[in-house]
């Protein structure tokens, strides 16, 4: 079968490649779950993973298959699966538990090993491909009523996991009511960021560099969130904020963000920043803030089984209280894995892309 494959460590060495169609019983215990690919969404991960700034292939192999952003339809299971059946719609979790602690208790997402295992990124092939198996344990149900849209629940985990991770950790004040949400970065996962905090009641201002209108401005506004330009609304200008979710993928945001922040506030960071930038910043006040007004800052990457349940709960109530918002994200489809060139330079050119995706097979009926 048909894959799409990068060479690691070799700058834009995307390519086609053929892969052995997997099989229920390669999982062990009666666990295995056959899926076939129907969609797979890309995004700057798999730019930087084509760009050799990271990604390593599967032990044995010379070549990582890339996408982990996947959506599928259950083709098989293994006699020991009751979770999902032939035809369910399903998305797989993305990462693999190592050894630590947290992998052995379900919540790989925290790992404290060095070598983490992610399907599409390091050291387990991902998605761009026509079919997968995997542990039963790994593959989330979608409800058919979602299918349309379900490739979007993938990057709408990060952000799921960011924002429970914040809620968990103001239990600390005993009683918190948030009003105030501020999302930096107005790209894929600050509009979903915007969306879920929407969706849990706050009032949220979103941050972009583009001055308004344009589309991800009016999906925001859609939402009854405020879309502000950092060109004329300085982030600092607009606080305080509760809670505020960073993810412009610019790290000087960061700190812009701890000044907005108010008193017991919580700050998520969720920008993988591979360069080595340096700015200046008023180290003595941020600090003083930080500590006279209890307020707290926390990281945030992949996410586990949870908060993909979790997604699919939100996708479903988006659905219902904005009805077709979450379908125009899905910008700049692909069609067929063969297109590989055209899908990583749509990912890379593209103006005003949401979500581009490799449309693998058609969704079909039922
Ligand atoms: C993926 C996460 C992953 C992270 C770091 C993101 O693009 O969505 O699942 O943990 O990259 O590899
Ligand atoms: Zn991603």
């Amino acid at each position: 079968m048909k894959a799409i494959a990068v060479v690691p460590g070799k700058p834009d060495s995307v390519h086609l490649a053929d892969l052995a169609k997997p099989a229920v019983d390669d999982v062990p215990g009666g666990r295995g779950v056959l899926v076939k690919i129907l969609r797979v969404g890309v995004d700057g991960t798999d730019k930087e993973i084509n760009a050799a700034e990271y990604g390593a292939a599967p032990p044995g192999h010379a070549f990582l298959v890339i996408g982990h952003e996947g959506f599928g339809q259950v083709e098989a299971v293994g006699p020991n699966v009751s979770e999902v059946k032939p035809g369910d719609y399903v998305v797989a979790t993305v990462r693999r538990p190592g050894s630590s602690l947290y992998d052995l208790i379900g919540t790989n997402d925290m790992t404290t090993d060095d070598t983490y295992f992610e399907r599409g990124i390091n050291l387990r092939h991902g998605f761009l491909t026509e079919y997968y198996v995997d542990d039963a344990e790994f593959i989330v149900k979608v409800p058919q009523g979602l299918r349309e849209v379900g490739v979007l629940l993938e990057p709408l985990t990060v952000v799921e996991k960011g924002i429970a991770q914040a809620y968990e950790i103001q239990r600390r004040l005993r009683v918190w009511r948030p009003r105030r949400a501020a999302v930096m970065g107005a790209g894929t996962i600050g509009i979903l960021a915007t969306l879920v905090l929407r969706l849990r009641g706050l009032d949220v201002t979103t941050f972009g560099l583009t001055r308004k209108p344009y589309l991800n401005s009016d999906l925001i506004e859609a939402l009854g969130a405020r879309y502000e330009s950092t060109a004329d609304l300085p982030i600092l200008d607009g606080g305080p904020f509760d809670l505020i979710f960073e993810a412009t993928g610019y790290s000087p945001v960061v700190f812009d963000s701890m000044q907005a922040l108010a008193k017991n506030g919580v700050l998520v960071l969720s920008s993988v920043t591979g360069g080595d930038r340096k700015v200046e910043v008023p180290a003595d006040k941020i600090n003083l803030e930080f500590v006279l007004g209890n307020k707290v800052m926390v990281g945030t990457v992949n996410a586990n089984r949870e908060y993909f349940e979790l997604g699919v709960r939100d996708m479903a109530q988006a659905e219902s209280a904005y009805p077709g918002w979450l379908g125009r994200l899905l910008t700049h489809p692909v069609k067929g894995l063969e297109n590989y060139r055209e899908l990583l330079d749509t990912l890379t050119t593209a103006r005003g892309a949401i979500k581009v995706f490799c449309e693998v097979a058609e969704l079909g009926g039922g």
